[in-house]
């Protein structure tokens, strides 16, 4: 059976740490959307590998990962990720390995600067989103005004190539100075032929290529990023990320929608929650209903280390949100949850989770509130369970946490992370 991994609530769950546990059984790792904002950490051994786009399978040998067409490609990161497994002796020749859908978009200069630039003008204000700053958003956007640069463009013939770079340029003359634009230009043309040289032995066509190897027998895991919360339609739009990043997406951004048909998809929450970037969340530790919860908020930020991966910001911390969790379950098509990170919570007492969410005038909401304004002034209803001393389903203490989390947002939590170590997961069901 295929597997569809996502992130059940706002990105950093662990992701990585499952999609590595899984790739042992998997032929192959499809990432279907987002590109280097996401941060995955992987500890094996005592060593730490942290992948931005390149799927976390890739520590498996036997694995060839993917980077479907949904996905939005910024050449220099892909090319320094690849640079450092092979220096880290992953793997000796990348195409052996790794392959890439010829209809992925480019994250050009051009993008990332207009991300910072913007960020940087809505700092302070409502329109600041504390993106990561890799240029997500900006070739999200010229995807969908039929203006970017795919990774097959690279191999039309030059005048076609600069041809499509001037279109796409064009749209952003009132951006920049004219001088800057030039040198943003100028920095793009200068690296083409050294991102085919190393593209060409990758560049598949991935339809093609997923349809033969279903064919075969081969058993392909997708790879989410980001997080349910983070989804474009369904997450706490507008402080989301610029894709698609529940289940179905899997489908489209893998290039080979007949490959999701009855695969199960696993959530992957961890036992706190976490955000960065702007936003409201409603179970934030900031001390407005909870006495007590600063600390608690800094202390497990310290012991988890919740720190971005990609952009090293520290993560904003709140409890346990089974509304959320409840709400990710169901738009996303989540079957099963893995509970990652409950070592961090170990002997630090009591822990509480929201089961409500109340309007100011005390009318509880029945469902998620789909507007920012509403979540800002939610008032979230705690429930308290017992804390606990270890984080395996041994713990009676922990076991008792995992099925209320069950019980109420409907599905079966059947991993359990407790440590950053590859051995260091359980399966539950
Ligand atoms: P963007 O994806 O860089 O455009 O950022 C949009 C929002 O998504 C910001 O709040 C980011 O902090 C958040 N975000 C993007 N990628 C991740 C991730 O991998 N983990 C957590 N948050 C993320």
């Amino acid at each position: 059976m295929n597997t569809i991994l996502l992130g059940a609530q706002w990105g950093d769950e662990g992701k990585g740490k499952v999609v590595d546990h899984l790739s042992e059984t998997a032929d192959l790792v499809v990432r279907f959307q987002g590109g280097n904002n996401a941060g995955h950490s992987l500890w094996v051994g005592g060593k730490k590998t942290v992948l931005h786009l390149i799927p976390s399978g890739i520590l498996h040998p036997h694995t060839i990962c993917i980077i479907g067409d949904g996905v939005v490609l910024d050449p220099s990161v892909f090319i320094r990720e690849i640079t450092e497994l092979q220096a880290a002796n992953v793997f000796k020749v990348a195409s052996e390995r790794i392959k890439l859908s010829e209809r992925t978009h480019l994250i050009l200069p051009l993008h990332s600067a207009l991300d910072v630039a913007r960020e940087k003008k809505a700092s302070g204000t409502k329109g600041h989103i504390g993106t990561t700053g890799r240029g997500i958003g900006p070739a999200y956007e010229t995807k969908a005004q039929r203006k970017g640069v795919r990774v097959a463009d690279l191999f039309l013939s030059r005048p076609q190539l600069l041809d499509k770079i001037e279109t796409l340029f064009s749209g952003f003359q009132f951006a920049f100075a004219p001088l800057e634009l030039a040198e943003i230009k100028e920095k793009t043309l200068k690296d083409i032929d050294y991102w085919k040289k190393i593209f060409a032995p990758m560049v598949i066509d991935t339809t093609t290529y997923l349809h033969a190897a279903t064919k075969a027998g081969k058993k392909i895991l997708f790879e989410g990023a980001q997080g349910v919360m983070l989804d474009m339609d369904h997450g706490t739009y507008p402080y989301v990320t610029s894709s698609s990043t529940v289940g179905p997406s899997a489908g489209i951004g893998g290039g080979y929608p007949a490959a999701i048909k009855g695969a199960r998809t696993l959530g992957i929450a961890k036992a706190y929650i976490t955000r960065v970037g702007s936003g409201p969340v409603v179970t934030e530790m900031l001390g407005k209903h909870v006495p007590g919860e600063v600390e608690l908020g800094e202390s497990i930020r310290k012991v988890g280390q919740e720190f971005g991966a990609t952009t090293g910001r520290p993560r904003r911390i709140g409890w346990q949100d089974l509304v959320a969790l409840k709400y990710a379950v169901q738009v996303a098509g989540i079957d099963e949850l893995a509970i990652m990170k409950g070592d961090v919570l170990c002997g630090m007492g009591d822990f509480r989770v929201c089961v409500q969410y109340k309007k100011p005038d005390g009318s509880p909401w029945d469902h998620f509130p789909p507007c920012v304004e509403d979540l800002e002034v939610a008032i979230p209803v705690y429930e308290s369970v017992k804390g606990w001393t270890e984080a395996t389903p041994e713990n009676a203490d922990y076991e008792a946490y995992l099925k209320k989390i069950e019980k109420f947002v409907g599905v079966p939590v059947c991993y359990v992370g407790f440590g950053p170590e590859r051995h260091q997961m359980a399966v539950r069901k």
